[in-house]
């Protein structure tokens, strides 16, 4: 039975299908929105190398397990896209799809004249819909029919699902003469060759030399997979202006064995008590003992001292900041055949033939250049509102949304995919969960100054742990159960899930614990 509210969902990549799903689940009848013509967002478009880096218990739907086929803890790419498939085809979400529709933008319409900064409460009742608010959508479709024409939905309620490592890429800036424009070279995006067919992919840097721009997951992956077709005839480069921790798979996996209550405990919260503050202190050296001995097995199998790739900050920061990188298994065997370099620049410039870096007099030349330097999922959030109130609400904030979906000043609205996690299928099942009981009127929001307060807390208390590695969207992934806790509360349910005390404090804590929330 539908309610008469009517929710648009913009997005069909993992955040929109859950969104759909919970929303269809409590009886709404949303719409969802999508520019692509298939589901999956980044899992629609990857290196042919992509696989899952998360392991795949804590990258699964609560109530929809992996297929007893995949057994690999690190499914592929085409895996991941079948599984999503799977669940969007078995919860009936197929049909709410728009494919080939995407919304260029979305304006608030009220016929309230009071002011929105004197709301206290949001949207100034502090319900999820408004009588006197609406939302409308601007789509256009995008299937490259001319005679499509944009259209207008009008929606009580919009959750925004565009994602955050997908469609704006970071490019870095140039000074005049000194970018992309002075070379006579390719130049594109990792994003760019994701999108490619693999053979084309595979054909383009055949035989080429390649630099690739980063040492994230794109970057190094994207190295490797080029190292491994050219070998050492064809070096590929990679330039980079931090070293990162990166880890082996077996590594990763025991890291996730970890997240359990006992290790919360040692990590301050926002607004925790004096007990609290104590205990974190009393056992923060377990945190530093954790990070040494981790550091001292990855200098132990691979070569990082010798590259001169160990990082400056601690283990501890790296994964605090949501910066986990699986590294190809071969990756230092191809520095060591002499198909991959190394080269650490702090700046770069564009010239000719190729690329100046730090130190160096002669450009490393260059027939392609690809920037895995990550995209700016901000901006594109940003300018999807069309108010420049709302714009400047994301742009200048630089603290987290309240419970990582809502934003205080921005009604009937929530946003879903923008809080990183190690394992964001599973935090943002969660806030898709809590969201929609939200929608059907379990609970309440607090008032607006309590909201912002909540996230300043958390921003400060992240900043003291991370200190310059601070980013807005990455506030609570050493705190996934304590957050966890709070939505639970919340939604009126229990938020201890095992059955017995010792398992509550030393078993991980992953989606199935929570597949009775609904
Ligand atoms: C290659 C890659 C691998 C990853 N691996 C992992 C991993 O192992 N573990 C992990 O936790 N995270 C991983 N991530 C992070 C990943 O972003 C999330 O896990 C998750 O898939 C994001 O889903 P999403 O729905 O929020 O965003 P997306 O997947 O980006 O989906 C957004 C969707 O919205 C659509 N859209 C955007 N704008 C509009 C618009 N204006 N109108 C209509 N439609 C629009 C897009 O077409 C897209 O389909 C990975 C990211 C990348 C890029
Ligand atoms: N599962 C998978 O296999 C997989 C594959 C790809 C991506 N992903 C995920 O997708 C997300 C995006 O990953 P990503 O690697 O594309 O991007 P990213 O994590 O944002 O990394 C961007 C990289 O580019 C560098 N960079 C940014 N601006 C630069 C500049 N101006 N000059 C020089 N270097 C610059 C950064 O360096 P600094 O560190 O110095 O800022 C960093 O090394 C991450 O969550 C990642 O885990 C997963």
């Amino acid at each position: 039975m539908e309610t008469g509210k009517r929710i648009a969902i913009i997005g069909a990549g993992i955040s929109g299908l859950l969104a759909c799903k919970y929303a269809l689940e409590k009886g709404f009848g949303p719409m969802v929105f999508e520019a692509r013509s298939v589901i999956g967002g980044v899992w629609s478009q990857t290196l042919e190398s992509t696989k899952l880096q998360t392991p795949k218990d804590f990258y699964q739907f609560s109530d929809f397990p992996w297929p007893p086929a995949v057994r690999h803890s690190f499914p592929d790419h085409k895996q991941v896209l079948e599984y999503l498939q799977a669940y969007a085809v078995h919860f009936n979400i197929l049909p709410r799809i728009k494919f080939n529709t995407k919304v260029t933008c979305i304006d608030y319409v009220t016929s309230s004249t009071e002011d929105m900064l004197s709301w206290d409460l949001w949207g100034g009742t502090g319900q999820p819909f408004s009588p006197s608010g609406k939302w409308n959508i601007v789509t256009e479709k995008c299937d490259g029919n001319p005679s499509d024409s944009t259209q207008v939905y009008q929606v009580d309620f919009v959750i925004v699902c565009i994602g955050k490592h997908s469609d704006l890429p970071n490019i870095p800036d140039f000074p005049l003469n000194k970018g992309p424009q002075v070379f006579d070279g390719k130049v594109l995006h990792s994003m760019d060759y994701a999108a490619m067919d693999d053979d084309l992919a595979a054909e383009l840097i055949k035989e080429k030399r390649v630099t690739v721009i980063g040492f994230q997951k794109s970057a190094v992956d994207l190295a490797a997979e080029v190292a491994n077709t050219n070998g050492a005839r064809h070096p590929c480069t990679l330039v980079f202006r931090t070293v990162h921790w990166t880890v082996p798979e077996n590594l990763l996996q025991l890291v996730f064995r970890g997240l359990n209550r006992f290790t919360e405990l040692m990590f301050h919260k926002p607004g925790e008590g004096f007990f609290h503050w104590l205990l974190a202190i009393f056992l923060s050296p377990l945190l530093w003992i954790f990070s040494t001995v981790i550091e001292c097995y990855l200098k132990c199998i691979y070569p990082l001292k010798k590259y001169n790739m160990v990082p400056n900050h601690s283990f501890f920061k790296q994964i605090s900041s949501c910066m986990f990188t699986i590294l190809p298994a071969n990756f230092y065997d191809r520095v060591k055949d002499g198909s991959l370099f190394l080269k650490k620049s702090q700046t770069f410039s564009f010239c000719k033939n190729g690329l100046m870096v730090e130190g160096e007099s002669r450009p490393l030349l260059s027939d392609i250049v690809i920037f895995a330097t990550g995209y700016r999922g901000d901006e594109k959030l940003k300018t999807i509102f069309k108010s420049t109130f709302f714009q400047k609400c994301i742009a200048e904030s630089s603290v987290p949304f309240y419970r990582e979906c809502i934003h205080p000043r921005i009604p009937q609205l929530a946003i879903l995919g923008y809080a990183d996690s190690p394992a964001i299928l599973y935090s943002t099942e969660m806030r898709s969960k809590w969201i929609t009981n939200f929608l059907s009127g379990n609970f309440k929001l607090p008032a607006i100054s309590k909201m912002e307060e909540d996230v300043k807390e958390w921003e400060i208390c992240k900043r003291n742990e991370v200190k310059e590695r601070y980013r807005r969207s990455c506030v609570s992934p050493s705190l996934q159960i304590y957050c966890n806790d709070q939505l639970c509360k919340d939604m009126g349910c229990n938020s201890t899930r095992k059955n017995w005390f010792l398992a509550e404090l030393f078993v991980a804590y992953g989606p199935k614990d929570y597949k009775s929330v609904s």
